[in-house]
């Protein structure tokens, strides 16, 4: 069975990754320093703790795993943390990189499936964004992203064997149906968990971070993709890449929802309303992020089927509240 180092296999995006590929034959091997992710979320291969900052503990996971390919979720990711400490997010975010790219030149590895971000894309007046838009990110988090599409880029122009898939997630969203993977962050800065606990009682009213965007309705419109869409393209690209040899691709479901249409979803959802207040907009916000992914339907036979609002917020409510999800 062929082996894949995945760093970051113990959050959110990473551990329904791991899922993903030990579903289709894969053995996943997690790379994570558990600073932010969870040991209980490792389920599918196992863990090697470690940080991409020390060369020493990436050594010691490619000999213990000796794998064919590395998919890359480890970084930080809070736009807003991003934007108050954006040195912290360019050493852990783009040195770590570096490092991975020499590890895998060390021990001949050659192929990398890399999360990038809509974030790359920053304000844009296009309806939908597709790959050849211009990147202008508006926030150290997007810039570290591209910083890193940059990197390996590069590095694959300068070793013909190295094999990539950059991937530029819209906003992942929804948890795994089964109620086994969740979507965990702490601090919880996302929309639609902070909308669901608010629902619940279990936070505060929900603060709408902009009313006054040039938007259908005032609020900030996002593409949502449902986590397990998202991984399963992970395991595409990983086969593309093998036949390809490169990829950059868009990932999202191809639709906008603004923040007032989550929260009415969630209303629906729950059951309940769902309190909230009107708050300033949030520095490094853009107002619309959404994707075109024909290119993603083209190459990679994408299909964001479980990508819908009713479905991602129903398997986020359910691993919220600790049961199967009803959809
Ligand atoms: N929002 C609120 N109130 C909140 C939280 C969020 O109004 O309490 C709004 C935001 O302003 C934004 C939308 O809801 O308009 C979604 O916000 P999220 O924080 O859920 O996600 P982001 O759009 O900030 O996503 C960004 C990048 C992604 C990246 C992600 C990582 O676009 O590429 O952060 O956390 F992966």
């Amino acid at each position: 069975m062929t082996s894949v180092l995945v760093t970051g296999g113990a959050g959110y995006i990473g551990s329904h990754a791991c899922k993903a590929l030990a579903e289709t034959g894969f053995v996943p091997t997690t790379f994570d320093s558990l600073e932010r992710g969870w040991r209980d979320q490792v389920r599918f291969g196992p863990l090697i703790q470690g940080d991409l900052l020390s060369p020493s503990e990436l050594d010691t996971a490619f000999r213990a795993s000796r794998p064919e390919a590395v998919l890359h979720f480890a970084a930080y990711a809070y736009v807003g943390e991003s934007t108050q400490d954006p040195l912290r997010y360019y050493r852990n975010n783009v040195f770590g990189l570096v490092n991975l790219l020499d590890a895998m030149r060390r021990h001949r590895v050659g192929k990398i499936v890399f999360s990038s971000s809509c974030a790359t894309y920053g304000l844009q007046r296009n309806e939908t964004i597709s790959e050849k838009t211009a990147q202008r990110p508006i926030n150290p988090y997007g810039a570290s992203k591209l910083m890193c599409e940059r990197i390996i880029t590069d590095a694959a122009a300068s070793a013909p064997d190295l094999r990539f898939a950059i991937l530029r997630y819209f906003n992942a969203a929804g948890a795994d149906a089964s109620g086994t993977l969740a979507e965990r962050h702490d601090p919880e800065t996302h929309l639609i968990p902070l909308a669901i606990d608010a629902a619940l009682g279990r936070a505060p009213p929900l603060r709408i971070f902009g009313t006054d965007y040039r938007t259908a309705d005032g609020t900030c419109e996002r593409d949502y993709i449902h986590v397990t869409d998202l991984a399963d393209a992970h395991v595409k690209a990983l086969g593309h890449i093998g036949r390809a040899g490169q990829l950059i691709v868009n990932l999202g479901s191809g639709r906008p929802s603004s923040v007032r249409q989550v929260i009415d979803e969630v209303a629906r959802v729950t059951g309940r309303p769902v309190p909230f207040e009107a708050a300033p907009r949030r520095a490094g916000d853009p107002p619309r992020l959404v994707a075109d992914i024909s290119l993603a339907r083209r190459t990679l036979g994408f299909d964001p089927a479980l990508s819908t609002l009713g479905r991602i917020v129903d398997t986020a409510y359910a691993s919220r509240i600790g049961r199967t999800a009803a959809t």
